[in-house]
This record gives C-alpha cells, structure tokens and sequence, in this order.
C-alpha cells in the first residue's frame, strides 16, 4: 500500500475501495450508500433461528474455502452490545404470505442484516452478499454498504445434468448443486438411466446397475462416428451416495428431481433384464448416441410391477414432491410387432400407439399419485392424451408448454432453443458439440411466458430449466466449459423482474461474475462473449 492510501484509510476507512454493486441474477432493488463493512477473522455470524444454521455454515465454508477466513458462528437470541466486534445476522421473519425465496439485506457500516421472509429467503440473501464480497483474496474484505430487496420471478429455476451418457462423480454433482444454489435456483433434474447407462442402484434389481451400469465400449467422435472405442465405461450411484447428495441438495434449497427413463431410452435396463421387452433380447448398453427402439414392453404385466418396484425405492430416496418419467422419443415399432401390445390396446380400445403410450404414462401417473407424488413428463406424453395431473417439460419449442397450460396443466418451459446448453455458445467452437448455435445473448432473452397464453393461463408456467445433455462431454470441466456463463444468463431469466432485465447491463455485470468464476476455478467459455454474435 503506498504512504498516501496507508493515511487515507487510517483516517477515513470509508475510503477504502469496496467491491462493486454487481448481482446476478439482478434483484428486484438495489440502493447503494457510500462506506463499507469490513469483513475479517473479527467479524461473528449469528443466526436468530434454528432452520438457519445451514445458511450460516454454507457462508461460513464459502469464507473459507475460497478465502481462508474462519469466522464463528452462533445462534442468538439476546440483544447485542453494539460495541463489540462486526456482525453478520441472519433473521427469519416467517412471513408465511410471502413469495418463497423473498428477502431484505442491509449494510451498514458494522452490521450486515439479512432478513428473509422465510428460511429460503435468507439462503438466497446469502448468496447475495456473497457477490458484495471483492474477488481478490486478502484478510480484510470490504464490501459496500448497499440495501438489497428481492424476491424470485418463477418458482421452478431448474438445471439437469445427464449421466447416463456420462457420469460424474458425486463429489462433482455436489459442485453442480452450488453451483445452481449460487446462482438462486432451486431444482436439480437428475436425469437418471439412459440407453448408455443405468446410474442408480435399486436394491431389488441389481442387475440393473451391474449390468445396465456399465457399456463396452464408447462412440468416438461425432456422428457419423468414427467408430467405437474398445474401453469399458461403468458408473452408478449408490443410493447410500444418493441420500448423501439429497441432504446436500436440501441444505442449499435445491430440491432433487429423479428423473427415470420410460418406456424410452431404456435399453441398459433391457440388457440387464431383457424380459422387460417385447422380443425378450438379447439387448446391449448403446455404445452409441441416438434413439433407439428398445423399449419397455407395455402389453406386458411384469413390466409394470417392475416400474412400481423401481419407483418405491426412487420415492424412497427422494422426498422431491416431482418425479421425471421421461416419456421422450418413444419409437413404437416394438409395441406394433407385439401380440401383447395389440391385444392391450384392442382390450382398452386404443386405436394407436400414441394411445397406448399415453395408456402407459397414465398407469404410472395413478401409481405416483397414488404414493403423493406429482409426475413429470417432456411434451411427447400430451400425444395419445395427457395423464390427468402430469406436468409437461416443453422441450421441442414451446408449443408443448402451450398446449399443456391451455389444458390447465403446470409447465417447465424447456425449449430447445433457448436452454438446450449442449449446443456450441460459439459459432468457432472447436470442441465437439451436438450442434445448434446457443450463445450466452439468447439464453438471456429468452422469455419462459410465450406471448400467445391468455392472462389465466400464465399461471400454468411454473418456470424454465436448462438442459445438459452430456453425448460430448466426457468429463467435469467440459460440462463447466458448456454451462458457463449460459447459467447465469439462465438464472436471470428466471429470477430477475421482466422489467428489470438488461443485455447491455448483464454483460457488464457478467464481468465481475467472471472473476467469482475465476475464484470457484471454473472452466468457463469466453469465446461466445468475444464473438460479438
Ligand atoms: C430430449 O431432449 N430428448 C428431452
């Protein structure tokens, strides 16, 4: 520090530069003051209730996983003597009318006071005072003294990772699951079993993780391949790992949605007990990308109990209100060859396919619902009839989510071209991708409410998800290099006021973020920003 500085900040601390005002996503107001509130090793956090003792351990680990400051922590209940050292408070109002997720933080220039509406609310003002903090590590943080009010847009703010295609490590979904809880949003779709992998244990069927677990060999490059590899690919969840990841999820107000493949994308659970399709096999774990016609047979009994046996241990391990069934591209030329099938559908008067998967989907809606639980499905399952109580996840456009809240059903707008973060942000990508153009512009101007809904059918869209399918992207950094910054233009969309929305303003603010990125040590992608497309 130069002499001049060293007597500027003796004599006058508000001197001191703070870090800037710059959020994301951008709340609902924010009202700058000048001076600022040092954070140091002095600095206590103290939490009014019980139900916040997470918030305050996750900040408490944030200062010091990323800034190696340990600070103490304590409930409170006794009024505090102002004199003593710099305080962090955490407070629940219990407002029970109000938005979930709504909160008030305030800095002054020896306190910082965050107050939720409810329990959520004080995690998300964490997660704000987390971006005051200045992203060069040193012992004193300064940070400006501003007052933040907020509350979310949608309640559904949601990111899916696929690891069927590949797997990750729990260690690397808990990275994930911070990474949405940082970014304020609260669903993480794991998207469970695919044709290339069946990736949680179920203790009735362990074929399905011993078998269905593992491929022999993997897809090189992009279509058209050039041929497959000779290495074995394995992985699985067990569900002790599962309930650790659910905690996990819980104490960062991310709820888990299991999602279970069916009757699609299920070849690895064919392999593993073959007599769950039509032909009876033999069928393999895919070693390649695409759809495929193995399907659950649905003219079959035992293929139903199966489904039921699988989804009570699902339930059991995920307390998520939601399952996923998938119900996306279903070819059903094994339902038209089957005897089974047809007599199913002659027995129901079914007059196609569609119908008897919309027969297929119902049956496991009513046994879902049967156990309290709502079912999700992408927009294929509004084909042949839409079971009664399932929300729809719109994916090919938004026509699906249209149709879905037109029928008065809850929606997740999902479309492929606005949240699909497997295609390239850059048009001079040079790693492989799927295809598509998706830079990080048109995710932030993607409006999850079509224009075309009436006034009483807004309501239905419950909020928006993006998407990650991983046929390219064999590990952790290359999912980072596909989310970032995309995720964070997502997160806006879904939390910022319309109003309050800015491309011009986000890209400056993106900036600052860049440095968090540079904190967490992201591999984030630079070049959708510097193509100026
Ligand atoms: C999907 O992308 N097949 C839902």
């Amino acid at each position: 520090m130069n002499r001049l500085l060293f007597w500027a900040v003796i004599l006058c601390p508000s001197f001191v530069q703070a870090a800037p005002v710059s959020i994301i996503p951008e709340p609902v107001s924010v009202v700058s003051h000048s001076g600022t509130f040092s954070l140091s090793e002095d600095t206590r956090i103290e939490y009014g209730q019980k139900e916040l003792k997470n918030s305050a351990e996750f900040f408490q680990s944030y200062l010091s996983q990323f800034y190696g400051l340990t600070l103490p922590l304590k409930k409170h209940l006794k009024l505090r003597n102002l004199s003593t050292s710099p305080v962090i408070v955490l407070k629940n109002n219990q407002r029970e009318e109000s938005v979930r997720g709504s909160y008030q933080l305030e800095v002054s220039e020896h306190e910082v006071m965050i107050t939720g509406d409810n329990a959520e609310g004080v995690f998300y003002g964490i997660q704000t005072l987390i971006q005051l903090l200045p992203t060069s590590v040193s012992s004193i943080l300064e940070l400006p003294q501003v007052s933040v009010q907020d509350a979310p847009r949608f309640q559904y703010r949601g990111m899916h990772l696929d690891v069927g295609r590949h797997f990750f490590p729990v260690d690397f979904v808990k990275r994930y699951i911070d990474f949405i809880a940082l970014h304020k949003m609260n669903v993480f779709h794991w998207h469970l079993t695919e044709d290339q992998g069946w990736r949680i244990e179920i203790k009735k069927y362990p074929k399905l993780t011993k078998v269905g677990g593992c491929r022999s060999g993997t897809q090189i490059g992009r279509e058209p391949s050039d041929g497959i590899d000779k290495n074995p690919y394995c992985g699985f969840y067990t569900q002790r790992e599962i309930k650790d990841v659910v905690k996990y999820a819980q104490d960062r107000y991310v709820t888990i949605i299991p999602e279970i493949e069916m009757p699609g994308h299920s070849s690895a659970a064919l392999a593993a007990y073959p007599e769950l399709g039509c032909t009876r096999g033999p069928y393999e774990v895919q070693r390649t990308w695409g759809v495929f016609n193995d399907i659950y047979c649905a003219g079959r009994e035992s293929t139903f109990i199966f489904l039921q046996d699988v989804l009570d241990e699902v339930m059991e391990l995920f307390p998520s209100p939601y399952i996923h069934i998938g119900g996306d591209e279903v070819p059903t030329e094994s339902w038209h060859q089957s005897p089974e099938c047809q007599a199913r559908m002659r027995e129901n008067h079914l007059k196609d396919e569609h119908e008897l998967q919309s027969y297929f989907v119902q049956r496991i809606e009513k046994y879902l619902n049967s156990k309290g639980r709502k079912m999700i499905g992408w927009d294929e399952i509004l084909e042949g009839g839409l079971a009664p109580n399932a929300t729809v996840m719109s994916w090919r456009g938004t026509e699906g989510g249209i149709a879905a809240a037109r029928q008065h059903h809850d929606v997740i707008m999902t479309p492929s071209s606005t949240s699909y973060f497997d295609h390239s942000q850059s048009k001079h990508e040079t790693t492989i991708a799927i295809g598509g153009y998706l830079p990080v512009e048109t995710v932030y101007r993607f409006e999850p409410v079509p224009a075309d809904l009436a006034p009483d059918e807004v309501k239905y869209i419950m909020g928006a998800q993006a998407n990650v399918w991983t046929e390219y992207m064999p590990d952790a950094s290359k999912v980072e290099y596909m989310i970032f910054p995309r995720l964070s233009a997502m997160s806006e969309v879904l939390w910022t006021k319309k109003e309050n929305k800015s491309w011009d303003d986000f890209q400056i603010r993106l900036k600052d973020q860049f440095g968090r990125y540079d904190l967490w040590k992201v591999n984030y992608n630079l070049k959708g920003i510097k193509d100026g497309t």
